[in-house]
């Protein structure tokens, strides 16, 4: 949750009073208003197949033709053709194997995002599928449940091909979870939020530098959408698959939100929040009771954290019907792995270079022949993420590949209890201090670290560790 302190801190205070303003009127909608299209839920892939052991799933990864807002078509490279791609349901226990073939001119690394996953299976930069070529990825899901999400990884292209659309949910459950009696089925929708340049005949304008113009904001690939919703409980599982944008949402009606999960999963309790905040390539899992409306009435979602000057509604909620509901939220959701004392501690300091347009980790920019550090399987480490405050210093998400972690501290205080279950991503703004503890596995090899902030890990603010035995 982003206090007023913060929010003004990214420059976004004149934004919170156009809130103010906007959601008065947002319960009188217009006809005309912005939303005018229905959101639409990403489908769910079908595998290829299901052996006794393993389902296995296709994706083409290709250019195709969306359409975006009222403009025009838009040209994407999509999973499938899809903007954004076909959600991956997948269960604990039961691994999934993902044929990926590459139908772009451009290469790719296909990465899971939040995934326990094997080195080859990563989608480490190295190991690129070149157009016209294929792979296969293992996801063993010996993981909990959790949201993920799949997107390209290919050094220096990947901000332009997410951009573009190479993004998709990959959602993780688990029988403890199943069995909680949260809203299931089609009460369950994942809202993939980002923004994008769009053109006056449709098209994509891609600008690493210029992210300001990105003020179209989309929820599963169309800008301000409506749901039909019932009144009764929902959850959705909010992912930020936006290069650089974070989102602070709050209901238009002022109701709290309650919080169930963060990347890694399920959070010990149920938060209550005014907003919820994500930033890019973070998840958040929400259950909004729409049962405080009557049949004709509606409620926007609006981001906080909108650029000045920018509508700061993302969609909106029209309950149109009433519904039994015998989903709830348990006090209790899942408890959180105990941490034990590391042995090992590390330091990440994360800069601008101007002068060389570049971001940089521990001063330097990666290097894929260089391994900037190396980690002992099972080991469990401390590492504490800075940006200092400087002429240039902006806020960064530190995102590690392979271990899901928990924040210790943020500025020497306890996080706040949405930020304290686990995650694999986390905003540092400028002057902050992060700590956050980690585990890792068997698993050995060549992973990744980076901002997640795509158009800063494309210009170097990334590193990769080995995991050795
Ligand atoms: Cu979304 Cu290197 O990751
Ligand atoms: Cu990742
Ligand atoms: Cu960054």
């Amino acid at each position: 949750m982003l206090t007023r302190r913060q929010l003004s801190k990214l420059g976004v205070a004149a934004a919170v009073t156009a809130v103010a303003t906007a959601t008065g009127a947002a319960n009188h909608p217009s006809p005309k208003g912005p939303f005018s299209v229905p959101l639409p839920v990403p489908s769910v892939l079908r595998p290829e197949l299901r052996t006794a052991t393993h389902d296995i799933y296709r994706l083409v990864m290709r250019e195709a033709h969306t359409r975006i807002a009222s403009g025009g078509d838009t040209r994407i490279r999509g999973f499938n053709g899809a903007f954004p791609g076909p959600t991956i349901r997948a269960k604990r226990g039961r691994p999934v194997i993902v044929q990926q073939v590459n139908r772009l001119d451009t290469p790719v690394a296909v990465h899971l995002h939040g995934g326990h996953v094997p080195q080859p299976s990563d989608g480490h930069p190295m190991d690129l599928i070149m157009p016209g070529a294929s792979r296969a990825y293992l996801y063993p899901n010996d993981q909990p449940g959790a949201t993920l999400w799949y997107h390209d990884h290919a050094h220096m292209l990947e901000a332009e091909n997410v951009y573009r659309g190479l993004a998709g949910c990959y959602i993780l459950t688990d029988e403890a979870e199943e069995r909680l009696p949260l809203p299931k089925g089609r009460y369950d929708i994942p809202l993939l939020l980002r923004d994008a340049a769009l053109a006056a005949d449709g098209s994509l304008v891609y600008d690493v530098h210029d992210i300001g113009k990105r003020s179209t904001t989309m929820v599963n690939g169309r800008a301000t959408p409506y749901l039909r919703v019932a009144a009764r409980k929902y959850r959705f599982r909010l992912v930020n698959v936006s290069n650089d944008r974070p989102f602070a949402l709050k209901l238009g009606d002022g109701s709290p939100i309650v919080q169930i999960a963060s990347d890694g999963g399920l959070l010990p309790a149920p938060v209550t929040v005014d907003n919820v905040v994500v930033w890019p390539a973070e998840r958040a899992e929400i259950v909004v009771d729409f049962s405080r409306h009557r049949p004709g009435e509606s409620v926007t979602l609006d981001n906080l954290a909108a650029y000045p000057g920018e509508n700061p509604q993302v969609m909106r909620f029209d309950v149109d019907r009433t519904a039994v509901d015998h989903s709830r939220v348990p006090d209790r959701l899942r408890p959180l792995p105990a941490l034990r004392t590391p042995t090992v501690e590390r330091e990440f300091v994360m800069t601008t270079d101007m002068a060389h347009d570049r971001y940089l980790i521990n001063g330097r920019p990666f290097d894929m022949d260089r391994v900037d550090f190396r980690v002992k399987a099972g080991a469990e480490e401390r590492w504490t993420i800075t940006v200092p405050e400087d002429t240039y210093a902006m806020p960064h998400t530190f995102h590690t590949h392979l271990a899901q972690f928990r924040v210790v501290d943020r500025n020497g205080k306890p996080p706040a209890p949405e930020e304290s279950g686990l995650k694999d991503t986390v905003a540092v703004l400028p002057g902050e201090r992060v700590r956050v503890q980690l585990r890792f596995t068997s698993y050995t090899g060549r992973y990744l670290y980076h901002c997640h902030m795509m158009g800063h890990s494309a210009m170097g603010m990334m590193g990769q560790f080995e995991v050795v035995r």
